[in-house]
């Protein structure tokens, strides 16, 4: 077997984009062919879920505030997973029709698949259940197991449905997409009371819980990979293994005209547990208010994701400041679901931010950062504070634009966006100590994503996340030598310009 810390470091190396020369990727897309978004387990048993939205009330501001927690039912369930993983709206443009989720993913290709696991629930059978999103409804694949009071939700990722269309690179956006998903859970969660908790499970076991390692039901079917389990409540017992299975998981893609076997050895390479749970901690919130007056339900539901902006409006420097505090503990409820040390770390191209000079920046998200950052990027950053309270640095005062779009493979988000944020990990440490932390980087980047496309629709601004970069000009830009930092996300935020040759229909009829 390969090393697997070097299949790692070997698998981000090769998946680069080169201003030259793109990650390797199918040289043709057969539109016609595109995996199906939508899984269907044949052979289980389908249970509609209630639809309505419960506490949908909630302003914005006040959704992080404790409250108690809602009695599990098919209804409170139901409504939990239309916020975090149901379909949200169809769009139409000419014959062609597609849907849209509560979180964003790369290509709107949506590798993530949600399970759900109950025992004990009133009005719900026990068991592992296929959330399909399609219908909002549960698809029985799993029963009788030991009485384990709980509600569990469990993720796994189809790698295809994304290598279909970006080749090698496709695994980092199943794990991009996989932050996404986990924040959007987060937001979900919060207003039904509950306090979701990832499970530092051994990934052997996450697979045999999900049933995504019984082989002989994926004959001839696309393979899912097992990513994590999360416990609704707050405590980190795990749900039971079920003795009785049913159902068979349907092809996606009749006729995949690629392979690229090198997703299956980064899949197994950073196969690992997640790092324990620290202690609580009472962390110092960098509390800066929200001024959204809409209901948190209807932020959720309506979020989009730019495809344009407008390459004029200027920031608020209030706005600015309430979505920088939202990527810090206490800012939203995501820190609470992923309260590891942050090892992600922003440095932004702002544009247009009232009070803030254009240029280069950097957010640190701890202290260690800070300095880990200032001695690996040149000394001519001059690192000047721009925030009283927020830790917010000017490195360089710089018209951007250009840069920003060339760095992310020539898009124009990139530069007519009022800001423009790349993401920054801590990389070859935590790898080598655990390869599995590559996955998790990536979780944590597409987490801080997510708090900005989710603060960014209350306060009636948009993002869009931009996984296509040219890595090594990013380094180059910010003066990162070696493999101690790797930029792993982008992100821009601005005012959308919406299209209008697109008809909006309702999620579910
Ligand atoms: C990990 C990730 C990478 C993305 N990369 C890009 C990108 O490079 N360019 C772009 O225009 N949109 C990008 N997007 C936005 C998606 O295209 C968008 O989420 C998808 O079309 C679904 O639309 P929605 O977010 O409005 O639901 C990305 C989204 C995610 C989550």
């Amino acid at each position: 077997m390969t090393n697997p810390i070097a299949s790692t470091l070997a698998y981000h190396a090769r998946t680069k984009h080169h201003l030259g020369r793109y990650a390797a990727g199918p040289g043709a897309l057969d539109w016609a062919a595109q995996p199906d978004p939508f899984r269907r387990w044949q052979g289980t048993q389908a249970t509609p879920l209630p639809r309505e939205v419960m506490a949908a009330e909630i302003a914005w501001p006040q959704l992080d505030q404790p409250r108690p927690p809602q009695d599990f039912t098919p209804a409170s369930l139901g409504s939990l997973l239309r916020l975090c993983a149901g379909i949200t709206a169809w769009k139409q443009y000419g014959s062609s029709r597609w849907s849209l989720r509560a979180h964003p993913s790369s290509g709107n290709l949506h590798p993530t698949e949600t399970w759900l696991i109950s025992g004990g629930v009133p009005g719900l059978e026990d068991g592992l259940f296929h959330y399909q999103p399609h219908d909002h409804s549960l698809e029985r694949r799993a029963w009788d197991g030991p009485a384990t009071p709980g509600v569990w939700l469990g993720y796994s990722s189809i790698p295809w449905r994304e290598a279909w269309k970006y080749g090698e690179r496709a695994f980092r956006y199943c794990q991009l997409d996989m932050g996404h998903v986990l924040a959007a859970l987060a937001y979900a969660a919060a207003p039904h009371g509950w306090q979701p908790r990832l499970l530092a499970l051994d990934p052997a076991a996450v697979a045999a819980r999900l049933g995504v390692d019984r082989g002989a039901d994926f004959d001839g079917v696309e393979a899912e990979e097992a990513e994590v389990i999360v416990n609704l409540q707050a405590d980190s017992t795990p749900p039971p293994i079920w003795n009785h299975w049913a159902g068979k998981p349907g092809l996606l893609d009749p006729k995949p005209m690629y392979q690229w076997p090198v997703i299956e050895e980064v899949a197994a390479a950073t196969r690992g547990a997640l790092p324990p749970r620290p202690p609580e901690q009472e962390t110092e919130s960098k509390h800066v208010p929200s001024t959204s007056t809409l209901p948190a339900s209807q932020v959720i539901l309506q979020r989009r994701s730019a495809q344009a902006f407008d390459g004029a409006s200027v920031m608020p420097n209030a706005i600015f400041r309430r979505l920088l505090a939202a990527l810090f503990p206490g800012g939203s409820p995501v820190w609470r679901l992923w309260p590891h040390a942050p090892r992600v770390h922003p440095i932004l191209l702002v544009h247009r931010v009232e009070g803030i000079k254009p240029g280069l920046y950097a957010l640190p998200r701890s202290e260690a950062a800070m300095a880990g950052l200032k001695q690996a990027m040149p000394q001519v950053f001059n690192w000047t504070p721009a925030d009283p309270e927020l830790p917010l640095y000017q490195l360089l005062a710089t018209k951007a634009e250009r840069t920003a779009r060339t760095l992310s493979c020539h898009q124009d988000i990139a530069s007519h966006s009022a800001a423009t944020f790349l993401f920054v990990a801590e990389f070859a440490a935590p790898i080598q100590d655990n390869p599995a932390a590559w996955r998790h980087l990536h979780w944590e980047a597409g987490m801080l994503g997510h708090c900005l496309t989710l603060e960014a629709e209350a306060a009636g601004w948009r993002g869009t996340g931009i996984g296509c970069f040219f890595d090594d000009a990013v380094h180059e830009v910010l003066g990162l030598e070696d493999t101690r930092y790797q930029v792993v996300y982008h992100f821009a935020l601005g005012i959308p310009v919406d299209d209008p040759r697109l008809t909006t229909l309702p999620a579910y009829a």
